[in-house]
């Protein structure tokens, strides 16, 4: 017990932890348990906002468990936003939960499903449930959604051609099941194209096929990593990784991002060194910063340093508007500790539901075999259908005139924002992609806002739903502009500038 009378709210957690710790060689790991009661407690309103816990050495005395136990419990936690470490010790944090996480943390799992349903896989949707809301919603075609490329400018009778060619020359064969590791047509394909345009040295026995990076990312985390173990994860940073890695059980640990990209000093290797190390270095997402060459060869030194794995995420290099077009970080150094994910969601379009991992070369034979067991080989005509558009020159093409569009409209979309957004705000990026971000004031709440965008038929993202958790520098919008014509900037930037003023 704590050697100084504790107050109430010093006590709580005690009182509430004491009788539910499980021990024994078949419990979980007792952080792990710490971690869900606190959270649990936190998100039903146990431990009220503002409630300061007691010091880590107290609870540990108190539970019978080791103070590291505490220390990495109250550290994940407050990683993920639920406690806020200030002079006086740890508080809970005053969360801004969405309504459905509301009601089940009021009513409790069991009781907010219906009878008859069968229970949720404990903690994974919770763990999912925590990453925060854009505001963007799931209107996939409305004008300023990030991520979205020029739908009506895809290709589709060239692509039906290479379909049917496809189908034509594979007939019902290729109707079964392929090679688990994708076609290798398409692996060979996509190993030229990644070491021409990109710089990635491979071979193509290194590249797999994947339904889209998602897959990529899930699959590396669940290979490379055991449930537990501490990914770093860029902040602000893409939300799909964060459902990847988090899926997989894995402790997020968010490092912030500047003008050079992601920022990783050597006391976070000392203090928390990660098992995975998730990063956007051509084009972060989605502040647009490029990770600097000197921070790219000291994290990959400091990964062999830790025997930890890099996971570098090419999304949207393909559409380079300024500056050299700089080569991936695998490509750097030979035998790089990375492995390198891309997507055709952004080349092509992001239903084909197609992308790639490349695999270290000294990882291939502890990872094929497990790779052959997870994989099933599917959409053989479409991949093989793409193999053929990119030996045939087409995907090439396709990229010229998407660039040539993109960096048109991205200007279309900067000239709007100086001529019509009418609060003080800062661009940021725009050297490749799809996107850019911008900042401005907390006086214009960004979640608000986008939500008040998506009902004006608009759906920009609130930049402070990739953060973990959001600080005041958070807020922002990031603004597609590939599927937007360029003549609607203008009407839409006003919209918004409306709806700003309006809040
Ligand atoms: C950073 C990042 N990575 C990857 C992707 C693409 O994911 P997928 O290939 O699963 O469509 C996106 C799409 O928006 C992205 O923003």
């Amino acid at each position: 017990m704590p050697s100084s009378s504790p107050s109430p709210a010093l006590l709580m957690p005690q009182v509430l932890l004491e009788a539910t710790l499980q021990r024994g060689a078949d419990a979980e790991p007792l952080q792990r348990q710490l971690h869900r009661r606190l959270q649990e407690a936190i998100l039903a309103g146990r431990l009220a906002p503002g409630s300061r816990l007691p010091g880590s050495r107290a609870l540990a005395e108190g539970l019978g468990v080791s103070r590291n136990t505490v220390i990495a419990a109250y550290e994940q936690l407050s990683a993920e936003g639920y406690l806020r470490p200030d002079r006086q010790g740890t508080r809970v944090a005053a969360l801004a939960r969405p309504a459905a996480a509301t009601a089940r943390a009021r009513t409790g799992d069991e009781e907010a499903l219906s009878p008859g349903q069968p229970a949720l896989a404990q903690g994974l949707a919770q763990r999912l449930a925590q990453i925060q809301p854009t505001g963007a919603g799931t209107r996939f075609g409305l004008p300023l959604r990030p991520g979205v490329p020029a739908l009506s400018h895809f290709p589709l009778a060239a692509w039906r051609r290479a379909l049917d060619r496809a189908i034509t020359e594979a007939g019902p064969g290729a109707l079964a099941y392929g090679e688990p590791l994708g076609e290798p047509a398409l692996r060979a394909a996509v190993a030229r194209h990644l070491s021409v345009a990109r710089g990635v040295r491979c071979s193509p026995e290194q590249v797999v096929i994947t339904e889209g990076a998602q897959e990529a990312l899930s699959l590396c985390a669940r290979l490379l990593s055991n449930p537990g173990d501490r990914a770093w994860v860029e902040n602000p940073g893409y939300r799909g990784a964060k459902a990847a890695l988090r899926a997989a059980d894995l402790t997020l640990h968010p490092l912030p991002v500047d003008r050079e990209g992601l920022c990783a000093t050597a006391q976070d290797w000392a203090l928390h060194p990660p098992r995975l190390v998730y990063v956007t270095p051509s084009h972060q997402y989605p502040t647009g910063a490029v990770l600097s060459a000197s921070r790219r060869l000291q994290l990959m030194e400091d990964a062999r340093r830790h025997g930890c794995w890099l996971i570098e995420d090419d999304y949207d290099s393909e559409f380079r508007h300024t500056g050299e077009s700089i080569g991936a970080m695998q490509g750097l150094l030979p035998q790089a500790p990375v492995l390198y994910v891309g997507t055709f969601s952004k080349t092509l379009f992001p239903s084909l539901r197609l992308g790639f991992l490349v695999l270290p070369e000294a990882l291939l034979p502890r990872l094929q075999g497990p790779l052959g067991e997870l994989l099933r080989g599917g959409q053989r005509h479409s991949q093989l259908a793409l193999a053929q558009f990119m030996e045939n020159g087409e995907f090439a093409r396709h990229l010229g005139r998407m660039r040539r569009l993109y960096r048109s409209r991205q200007s279309a979309l900067r000239q709007a924002l100086q001529q019509h957004l009418a609060v003080p705000h800062q661009i940021e990026g725009g050297q490749c992609g799809l996107h850019l971000c911008v900042r401005f004031g907390s006086a214009w709440p960004d979640q608000a806002l986008a939500e008040q965008a998506h009902r004006h038929g608009m759906a920009p993202s609130a930049l402070s739903g990739f953060a973990l958790p959001p600080g005041p520098a958070d807020n922002g919008l990031v603004l597609g502009y590939g599927n937007t014509p360029s003549e609607l900037f203008a009407p839409l930037v006003q919209r918004l500038s409306g709806l700003m003023q309006a809040l």
